[in-house]
């Protein structure tokens, strides 16, 4: 491992200071074995807007200037820029966290694990959903068999925009749902299907609906991501033999709710008579959870694995996996088929990666 640490603590650099960067800035400069945080920005409006609740944070308008100056890298940038960047500052023998997607493309995100490998750096990514409390919760009730026999899942991540410039929705919102489900059921999936439409945007799909399958456990899972949606949704269901689970990330307590209810099939013989199901009603429990921040938990263990060594929960493997089911859905999409995950993965190795060519940017018309 790369010595990082100076005497004086880590330098952290983020950079792609929007939205989401600057929850990086402020959640980075509370650790207190994180010495100094800065920022780069080519927007001045950004900086300035940085600068405004953080007067003395240092910036750069880019990456190569700045690099002298950091031992490790927040990468909160537009999605296609994200695989660039990594692989400068990782060359560089920098530590990178890199946001979600990992990657826009298959071939970017096996080229940032080997570079990472390579220069003996941390990569880690932004799946920040795995060190949500709720996310925490799901897993240990599948993981107990608590629901019993598992049914399926259903996630919907559905609001007004936020419409982004180089990636279509899949590749915006569904890598949050990917690795919560990869997560949740400890495996990763064997195949995927996508349907997915553009309506207000001519280039890029705005919604898409992908049926995600795993054989270990053997389950499905549906996924319904939006940007063109009335009303904002984040949810979760699992669905069991024996309790159902509902995991509302907009409500403000009670995220998840465990429903004991259940459906059973009624004697076989068909007496047209009698109702076909039977239908079990019991309490709704709404287990504690933790309060926590996950970002801020991400970006601790961020540098706790700089400064011990350890292999990040979110490696460079888990950003790997959700790439693959990301571009298996792409092709998916196009090609109106099922896409098996070891498929992308031979594409890969056969050197046919991006079977149709690489997008300049995510949407139909570029593939
Ligand atoms: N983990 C999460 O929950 C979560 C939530 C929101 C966004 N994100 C991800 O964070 C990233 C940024 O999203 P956002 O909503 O903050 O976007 P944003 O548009 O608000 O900010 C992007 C910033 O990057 C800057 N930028 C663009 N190209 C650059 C370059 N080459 N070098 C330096 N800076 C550059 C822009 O000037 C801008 O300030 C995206 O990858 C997004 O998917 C993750």
């Amino acid at each position: 491992m790369t010595s990082a640490e100076g005497p004086e603590g880590l330098r952290v650099g983020v950079v792609g200071i929007g939205y989401w960067g600057s929850k990086h800035v402020r959640t980075m400069r509370s650790l207190s074995s994180v010495s100094q945080v800065a920022v780069i920005d080519p927007s001045e409006e950004r900086v300035a807007a940085v600068r405004h609740s953080f007067p003395e944070v240092p910036a750069f308008r880019d990456l190569e200037s700045a690099l002298p100056h950091i031992d490790a890298l927040v990468i909160a940038t537009p999605p296609t820029t994200h695989a660039p960047l990594a692989c400068a500052a990782m060359a560089a023998g920098k530590h990178v966290l890199v946001e979600k997607p990992f990657a826009t493309t298959l071939e970017d995100a096996h080229q940032m694990v080997e570079i990472a490998s390579e220069n003996d750096v941390v990569l880690m990514v932004g799946h920040t959903f795995e060190y949500h409390s709720a996310v925490w919760a799901l897993r240990e009730m599948v993981a107990r068999g608590d629901l019993g026999e598992l049914y399926y899942l259903d996630t919907s991540r559905l609001n007004l925009g936020l419409y982004q410039h180089d990636v279509n929705v899949l590749f915006d919102l569904a890598p949050h749902d990917i690795s919560i489900l990869n997560y949740v059921l400890g495996s990763t999936p064997t195949s995927v299907e996508c349907w997915g439409s553009r309506h207000a945007h001519r280039r890029l799909e705005d919604i898409a609906y992908l049926r995600v399958c795993y054989d270990e456990p053997h389950v499905e899972a549906n996924v319904h991501v939006s940007w063109l949606d009335p009303c904002k949704v984040r949810r979760m269901t699992v669905v069991g033999s024996s309790k159902m689970v509902v995991f509302d990330d907009l409500e403000g307590e009670e995220r998840i709710r465990v429903h004991n209810k259940g459906v059973v099939q009624s004697d076989e013989t068909a007496d047209l008579t009698m109702p076909p199901m039977s239908y079990r009603y019991g309490e709704v429990v709404a287990p504690y959870l933790v309060v926590n921040e996950p970002l801020l938990l991400e970006d601790e263990h961020f540098v706790d694995c700089i400064l011990t060594g350890m292999a990040p929960l979110t490696d460079g493997a888990n950003g790997l996996a959700v790439v693959e089911v990301l571009e298996a859905a792409q092709l998916s999409m196009r090609e109106h088929r099922e896409v098996f995950i070891d498929e992308v993965r031979r594409s890969l190795r056969t050197g046919l990666a991006h079977v149709g060519g690489r997008p300049a940017v995510l949407g139909r018309e570029a593939v």
